[in-house]
Order: structure tokens, then C-alpha cells, then sequence
């Protein structure tokens, strides 16, 4: 029996295994280094606006993640009910992504769109007015708090410095485009060439001020919405 060699013999069995290890995982690691990225590319995907990063910041601080996924898996009964799979690429600017792990409430990844500003507004402030079974806390006090984002230029260079593609003309206009996006005032066409697909508007009714609930619905209505899937045709398909 040719193993009892390294069975009476530890260095040469301790050599043996760093021998069969090393081998398995050149076989994982070295492919990785030929190709450019993990992430297959897919037109349509940005870096989040000024005002939709600060609504993403708003979702993480509340601890949404907690009660929401923003994940839809490739099984049938999930894209019936919300859309098309979540590819990599639509997470690829968050920072740290927000797939979470439970759904006591209903998957997010596509809900930009689904509904209104106005129902958002009525269901953050008190989700039982809207839907009566609801277990969702009320969030009415993202309305009293106004938000001013004075830094949000810092926030995108951070973000910058972390892979994201944000542009030298993006980080100086920042706090320009925060402002635009939530009024609808000001320079739009410019936030919308900056960002295409931003849903412009005084989000909550009230054009005073903006506040923390504008940004939140702002995140929402996005989500899900950037990349076209009529047109979208995942990388190396086979023609069928
Ligand atoms: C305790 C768990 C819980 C937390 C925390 C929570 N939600 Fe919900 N959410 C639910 C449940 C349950 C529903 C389904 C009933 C309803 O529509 O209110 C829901 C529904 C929703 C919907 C409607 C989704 C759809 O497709 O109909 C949105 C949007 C939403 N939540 C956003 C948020 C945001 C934003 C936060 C954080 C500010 C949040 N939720 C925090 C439990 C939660």
C-alpha cells in the first residue's frame, strides 16, 4: 500500500496536501485574473443621483433592509410577481448593497414605478391607510425633517474613490441637482442628462422645504427601473 508512505510520514503528508490545495485553487483564482470585471456590463445602469443617494442613506439608516430584500431570483414564481430577475449590474453602485436576507414585507428591487408619488407619501406616513393589514411601522416623521445635503458633493467623491463613475461636473453640481430633482425647479435637463431616469418632483406636496421623505421616494421610485428589459439581452445567451 504505496499511502502508508505518507501515513508514517507527517512533513511529507503536510507537503502532499499544500500540493493538492494549491492546486484546486489556481484552478478557481486564475481564471479570474483574464477577465476584466465580474459584473457583466448592462446599458441603462448609473450611479445614483444627489438626491436618490441621500433617500439610499435614509432606507439604510431606518433599517428597511431589515423587513425588505432587494433581490428577485430567477424562479418563476418571483418574476411573476415582481418583474424580471435583479441582475449584478443593478447592484454594482451600492455601497453596501442592500439585498437583505428577510421579506416580512414584499421584495423592492422593481418597485420604482409601481405606484404613485402621492401613495407613497400616504403609506411611509401610515401604511395601514393603504393597506389596513399592514405590520409596517409609520414613518410620518420623515416628513418634519428637512434635509439639506450640503455635502453632497463630498458624498459623491467618497463614492468615487470607491469605484464609482462619478464625473468631475456631477460632484461640483451636486447640491445644484439635489435641489432641482426634489422642486422641479431650476436646471432638470440638466439633472436628467446628469442622471436619466431621475423622477423629478415635489415628492411629499409640500415645495417649502425638502425633506427626508421626498429623498426616500425619490431612492423608491428609481429602483429597479434603469436598465430596459424589453431590449436586454444577458451576455453569451445562446440563440434559442
Ligand atoms: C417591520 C417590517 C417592515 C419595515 C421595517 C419596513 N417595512 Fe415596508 N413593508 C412591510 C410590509 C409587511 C409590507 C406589505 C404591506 C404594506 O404594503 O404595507 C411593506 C410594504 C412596503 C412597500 C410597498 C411594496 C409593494 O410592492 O407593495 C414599500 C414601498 C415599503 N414597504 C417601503 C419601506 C421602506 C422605505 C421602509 C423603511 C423606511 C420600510 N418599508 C420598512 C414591512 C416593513
Amino acid at each position: 500500500m504505496k499511502h502508508e508512505i505518507f501515513e508514517k510520514n507527517t512533513i511529507l503528508l503536510t507537503i502532499a496536501i499544500l500540493i493538492t490545495v494549491s492546486i484546486g485553487g489556481l484552478v478557481q483564482i486564475v481564471p479570474l485574473y483574464t477577465i476584466d470585471s465580474t459584473i457583466e456590463k448592462v446599458d441603462g445602469m448609473r450611479p445614483y443621483s444627489p438626491l436618490e443617494l441621500a433617500g439610499r442613506n435614509i432606507y439604510v439608516r431606518e433599517g428597511c433592509y431589515l423587513c425588505h430584500s432587494q433581490q428577485i431570483r430567477p424562479f418563476r414564481d418571483e418574476v411573476e410577481r415582481y418583474g424580471h430577475y435583479s441582475l449584478a449590474a443593478e447592484s454594482m453602485y451600492d455601497h453596501p448593497f442592500q439585498w437583505g436576507s428577510k421579506r416580512t414585507g414584499p421584495d423592492l428591487a422593481r418597485v420604482g414605478g409601481k405606484y404613485s408619488n402621492a401613495w407613497h407619501v400616504a403609506h411611509l406616513i401610515r401604511p395601514q391607510d393603504v393597506v389596513p393589514e399592514s405590520v409596517m411601522p409609520m414613518y410620518g416623521f420623515l416628513a418634519e425633517k428637512e434635509l439639506t445635503f450640503n455635502d453632497a458633493g463630498a458624498h459623491l467623491k467618497a463614492l468615487r474613490a470607491a469605484g464609482d463613475p462619478y464625473t468631475d461636473e456631477q460632484i461640483a453640481e451636486a447640491a445644484a441637482d439635489f435641489t432641482a430633482q426634489a422642486s422641479g425647479e431650476g436646471d432638470v435637463d440638466a439633472v436628467l442628462t446628469r442622471y436619466p431616469k431621475a423622477v423629478i418632483g415635489d415628492f411629499d406636496g409640500d415645495p417649502s422645504k425638502v425633506t427626508e421623505l421626498d429623498a426616500l421616494i425619490s431612492y423608491l421610485q428609481m429602483l429597479g427601473t434603469l436598465v430596459d428589459f424589453t431590449t436586454y439581452k444577458p451576455e453569451g445567451e445562446m440563440a434559442r
